[in-house]
């Protein structure tokens, strides 16, 4: 289980894609400007807005609000940091049931409860400790990722 190559050419804004990396899933998503610009709107509301936990390390070109090294293209590991339930995509915005007023967009683990916006990290207050781990990865030219 080496590298992982993935071709991101078809990927529409508001998309996700699920690679396999190590016997793990790996989301890559295109956020649209709209919900790049709510991932600012929420810190407050975060348990660990700038990624500065080491549970899961964030590498240092994903230090950033976006958490991605190009804004719009998110790369996570779609495990949750509780106990490793898979978080479902929950894109409706609007209140919904143990979701945040305000909610925006992002992944609700159904497991117990933890919720995460669009770059991954974790809501305040919930069992997740963690923000998505973000894997080892780079461009090898502006349509193709190599994870690991
Ligand atoms: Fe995700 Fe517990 S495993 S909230």
């Amino acid at each position: 289980g080496a590298a992982v190559e993935v071709d991101i050419s078809a990927l529409n804004p508001g998309e996700k894609l699920t690679v396999e990396w190590r016997g793990k899933p790996v989301w890559i998503m295109k956020r649209s400007p709209e919900q790049l610009e709510s991932l600012k709107k929420i810190e407050g509301q975060l348990a660990d807005p700038a990624s500065d936990r080491t549970a899961y390390p964030t590498p240092e070109y994903a230090k950033n609000p976006h958490r991605s090294i190009k804004p719009e293209i998110m790369v996570a590991v779609g495990i949750c940091t509780h106990l490793g339930c898979s978080p479902g995509d929950k894109f409706a915005t609007g209140p919904q049931p143990s979701l945040p007023d305000d909610w925006n967009g992002g992944f609700l683990c159904a497991c117990h409860g933890s919720t995460f916006d669009l770059a991954g990290r974790v809501f305040k207050n919930k069992p997740a400790p963690d923000n998505l781990e973000v894997p080892p990865h780079m461009y090898l030219s502006d349509t193709k990722l190599i994870i690991g």
